[in-house]
This record gives C-alpha cells, structure tokens and sequence, in this order.
C-alpha cells in the first residue's frame, strides 16, 4: 500500500534494530483517513471469505480492525490484555510471549462473544515473530469458530512471524512488508 509506505518512510523512526516507532499515525497518534485507506484495502482483499467478526488484540490493532469490521459490515471483538471490572467470569484465556516488550500477557475473550459458526478475520498493527497471531489460534481453537485470515498492517518480513504461520497453514495479508531497515533507510519488499 502505497501511501503506507510513504507515511512510514516520512514518519517511521528505527529505534532499535528491529523496533519501528510509528508514533505518529499508528501507534500513539492515529491518523484517521489512513485508517479508514487500511480499513478498505483490508475488507476489499477479505470480502469473499465471508467474514462474520474481526478480532483484534487492544490497543494498536483497534483502530485498523475497527474501520476494516466497518468496510466488512461487520461487529469487532477487542481481545483484552487487561481485566476489566465488567468482564464477566465466563472467560477463555490464552497467554501470549512478547519477545519485542519482553513480557507475558494474558489474551482474554467473554465466551459469549464467540460463536461456533464465527469466521473470524485477525487484524493487528505489527507482525513480528507472530506470538499475539499464535495467541489468538489458542483462544480460538477452545472453540469450534475459525480463524479465517490475519491483516496485518506493518510486517517486518525480516523476523519469523509469517514463516511460523505458514507453517502452521495460516496465511497473512500484509499491507506493508518491510524487508531491511536501519537507521538510515527502510527497504520495503
Ligand atoms: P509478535 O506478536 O509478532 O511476536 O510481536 P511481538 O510480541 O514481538 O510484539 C509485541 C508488541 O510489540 C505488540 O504491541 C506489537 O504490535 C509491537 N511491535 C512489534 N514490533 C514492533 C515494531 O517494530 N514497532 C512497534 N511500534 N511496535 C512493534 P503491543 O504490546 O500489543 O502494544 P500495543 O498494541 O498496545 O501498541
């Protein structure tokens, strides 16, 4: 996606060797006309797939699932990496390894948010080594639904997450697929 690659180009910032700081209009800033371009360009790649809801893990993926679930003409479903007051006790759980942050979180849905005739389609910011992806396949394989599709904004196509998922028979639609970077230049493929 072109305009994409040109905000990350224009904005991007590589802070460490691997960590792209999109601060700007992604993760912290969120530009809402970019959203809305990633929105569609994702509900016009998944539109034959018949998506029932699409899942995202909060924060960053919420503003891109939401404007994509808007295109699909379907609900979003914010997977919580934190407990609220008014979650009910009926929960799944799947516990996700960051390897960028470094830490362990655990993913968590209200059972009555999902369906066993659900088709659901994965939206989120970043792809890295696919453990929040790996997450969201354990909490949806507690239950007959299937994860039909993952969308993923920025791939950083130099760590292993698409492999691993390829592996395990799951395809990844990404907008953007950052081959190299570094401080100076980033290389998209
Ligand atoms: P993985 O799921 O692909 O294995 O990624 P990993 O655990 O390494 O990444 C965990 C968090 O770091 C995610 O955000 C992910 O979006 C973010 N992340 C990964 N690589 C980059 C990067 O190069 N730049 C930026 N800006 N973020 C990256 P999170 O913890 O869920 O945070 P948030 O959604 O609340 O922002």
């Amino acid at each position: 996606m072109k305009e994409l690659e040109e905000k990350i180009r224009h904005y991007g910032k590589v802070i460490e060797p691997d960590v792209l700081k999109v601060n700007s209009f992604l993760n912290h800033g969120v530009d809402p006309i970019l959203m809305d371009h990633i929105g569609k360009a994702f509900a016009d790649h998944f539109k034959n797939n018949e998506i029932t809801v699409v899942y995202t893990i909060e924060s960053s993926g919420i503003a891109p699932a939401l404007m994509s679930a808007l295109y699909l003409g379907v609900p979003m479903v914010i997977l919580k990496k934190n407990m609220s007051s008014t979650m009910s006790d009926d929960l799944l759980h799947a516990t996700v390894t960051s390897f960028t942050k470094g830490n362990t979180y655990d993913l968590t849905i209200e059972k009555s948010l999902i369906h066993d005739t659900d088709r659901i389609l994965f939206i989120d910011d970043f792809l890295a080594n696919g453990q929040a992806a790996f997450g969201v396949i354990d909490l949806i394989g507690q239950t007959n639904a299937s994860l039909v599709g993952i969308g993923i904004v920025i791939e950083k196509a130099f760590q292993n997450g698409r492999k691993l998922l390829k592996e395990k028979g799951y395809d990844v639609y990404a907008l953007t697929s950052i081959k190299r970077m570094d401080s100076s230049t980033i290389t998209f493929k």
